[in-house]
């Protein structure tokens, strides 16, 4: 299981398998009745969408395309970005040396396993493919899914992991660590501790898709403030537990902010020398900008950021209005004025989610360093007497 999601090469057994539940899925018309109860997916016409994309999985691996041809996609999409060996470069220079072989092993082969297990990965791992159409410009052919800067250590904190199962190979102690989580995960579900319900469709539009009769206690939403307004992203906490917590990742603000950048180039020195001093590692102040970034107080410019981004989210009508009062609100102001309050993440008072994640003793994750969670929540005394 862990190879058919990281591997690019699978076992034959591995093979069989995935295929036989892949064809069991497509038979399928209710996938509710065939994980008893476990899995269920919206409406006919989204099941419809993912049988589409099982359906091509499984004609590419038995009577499709022959040969190692995930392998030369995988090498196509190194090749098509051009500042992949760079990047390259300083993910292994900033990794702990003794992960450097196995993580430019990784590279070479995309293998997710031990050395000694190498040889039992024959099959293309199909499911590594799927439509290009988000950056082939429309076209939909069946491709290598992932951009060449996506590596299987980011998902999982190092951190955490190097403390359960530490192996100098990294792909060796994520197999250990993934399986560990797989397993306890196969234990919940067969105490039915735990449903999955899929809904394919703009999160802006998800009301119609929800079952009426739950009630959320955490809503994690990505990054999609980085895509959708917040204002739109914070309306979907006005549910009926007063007790929700909705949080929101903000990983690509640094991009509005080209200002964060000089400012770090500018302190280079002082900053480099902290980064010497708490890491004792001086390659990696040459690896790129993100070592330094844990030095330098990214806070204000954040503020700035997200007082922006959230005056921005109001209407048009709220804006006019602010615009004859010459006068921006302030942050606390505006999540007020939704009805909200916003953990204080200035305070590091987050429960849910780190505010912040420390990126040099967690390297191995490629973090960009500048990524920030919020916790938001309903200001208390039920702002929305009538909004159940
Ligand atoms: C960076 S990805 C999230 C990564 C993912 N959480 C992970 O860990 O791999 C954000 C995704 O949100 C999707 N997205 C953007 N706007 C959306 C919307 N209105 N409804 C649903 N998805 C949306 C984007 O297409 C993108 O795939």
């Amino acid at each position: 299981m862990i190879w058919a999601w990281y591997s690019l090469r699978i076992s034959e057994t591995d093979f069989s398998l995935l295929n036989s539940a892949l064809e069991e899925l497509l038979a399928s018309s209710d996938l509710s009745t065939l994980t008893n109860d476990f899995l269920s997916v919206a409406t006919p016409d989204q099941l419809g969408d993912l049988k589409s994309v099982w359906q091509t999985w499984v004609h590419l691996s038995t009577q499709g395309v022959k040969g190692l041809w995930v392998t030369e996609r995988r090498q196509a999409a190194f090749q098509r970005d051009d500042k992949w060996e760079e990047r390259l470069n300083n993910y292994l220079n900033s990794i702990p040396q003794q992960h450097r072989q196995s993580a430019s092993d990784w590279v070479e082969n995309g293998l997710f396993t031990s050395k000694c297990k190498v040889s039992w990965l024959t099959r293309e791992n199909v499911t590594l493919t799927g439509s290009s159409f988000q950056w082939n410009k429309g076209k939909s052919d069946f491709d290598f899914s992932m951009e060449a800067k996506t590596i299987p250590f980011t998902g999982w904190d190092y951190n955490v992991i190097k403390n359960i199962c530490y192996n100098d190979s990294l792909p060796e102690m994520y197999c250990t660590y993934l399986s560990n989580i797989l397993n306890k995960c196969i234990a919940k579900l067969r105490r039915y501790q735990v449903k999955l319900y899929v809904i394919r469709c703009d999160c802006m539009a998800i009301e119609p898709f929800l079952p009426v009769e739950l009630k959320y206690d955490r809503i994690t939403t990505s990054n999609l403030s980085d895509y959708i307004s917040f204002t739109g992203i914070l309306a979907k906490l006005k549910t009926n537990n007063n007790h929700s917590v909705l949080v929101t990742e903000v990983i690509n603000w640094g991009n509005y902010l080209p200002d964060v950048r000089d400012e770090i180039k500018e302190n280079y020195t002082e900053l480099a020398e902290k980064v010497v001093q708490d890491t004792n590692n001086s390659l990696l102040v040459l690896t790129n900008l993100i070592s330094l970034l844990e030095y330098h107080n990214l806070v204000p410019d954040f503020q700035l950021y997200l007082r922006a981004a959230l005056v921005e989210s109001r209407s048009e009508e709220e804006l006019a209005s602010l615009a004859k009062k010459k006068r921006l609100p302030s942050i606390k102001t505006i999540v007020a004025a939704l009805g909200l309050e916003l953990r204080d993440y200035v305070r590091k008072e987050n429960t849910i989610f780190p505010t912040k994640w420390a990126v040099n003793c967690r390297r191995v994750n490629l973090l960009s360093g500048d990524e920030f969670s919020l916790e938001w929540k309903l200001l208390k005394g039920d702002p929305f007497p009538n909004n159940n």
